[in-house]
């Protein structure tokens, strides 16, 4: 597959994405669960994509051909993985919870969510600035700020590790806790370089 056609199809993730919830409508509840369980995971694979670059960076890999190759893949498209992250999450948690949204929105009653959930909606809060500053004029206003409002990453990929770490192992949690370990490594290098 040549670079240019995954760029194209990089590009056209967020609107798949955004499609991507419709299926949901005419499913019942059981194909529902779990075809959100499954938007969760792409979720945080592409969280975790988005996390990629910046680590190759920082441990001054980019020269290697793995590094070159990672980054050259990936860093173009790097706005649209994370788009595209934030509104498969959405999807995620619509079709996980919509009977519960319906009865806080009836009742005005919210319910007493479980640990891992609030950690899931707390990421997804953080992911929030981060989404609706995902474009070129949010860089050009916020200039230096743009920066650290995206560092923001951090702490929504430990939020994640924790949402998906509480539902008990699984491969999910493992993949995302190894990444944030490297990913913290990587900061702690780059510090340490300077
Ligand atoms: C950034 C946002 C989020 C990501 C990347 C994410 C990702 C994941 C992943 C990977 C799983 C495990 C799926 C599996 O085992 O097949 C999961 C499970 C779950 N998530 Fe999320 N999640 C996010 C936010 C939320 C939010 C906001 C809610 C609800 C308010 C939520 C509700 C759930 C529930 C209920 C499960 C358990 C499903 C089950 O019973 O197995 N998630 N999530």
């Amino acid at each position: 597959m040549s670079l240019k056609f995954i760029h194209i199809i990089g590009h056209s993730l967020p609107a798949i994405t955004l499609v991507l919830g419709l299926p949901m409508v005419i499913l019942d509840i059981a194909q529902r669960y779990s075809y959100a369980r499954a938007l969760g995971t792409i979720s945080l694979l592409l969280f975790i994509l988005t996390l990629i670059p910046g680590i190759i960076r920082r441990f001054e890999l980019t020269q290697t051909s793995w590094g070159k190759t990672l980054t050259q893949l990936i860093l173009p498209i790097r706005r649209q993985l994370g788009i595209a992250m934030f509104l498969t999450a959405i999807w995620h948690a619509m079709g996980l919870r919509w009977e519960v949204f319906q009865g806080v929105i009836e009742t005005g009653v919210p319910p007493e969510p479980p640990l891992f959930e609030i950690l899931g909606t707390l990421s997804l809060l953080i992911l929030t600035p981060l989404f609706l500053t995902s474009n070129n004029l949010s860089t050009r206003i916020l200039k230096r700020g743009w920066k650290h409002l995206h560092r923001l990453t951090y702490l929504a990929g430990w939020l994640l590790f924790g949402h998906v770490a509480l539902q008990g192992g699984s491969w999910q949690t493992i993949v995302i806790g190894l990444i944030m370990i490297v990913e913290v490594t990587s900061l702690l290098y780059a510090i340490v370089k300077k």
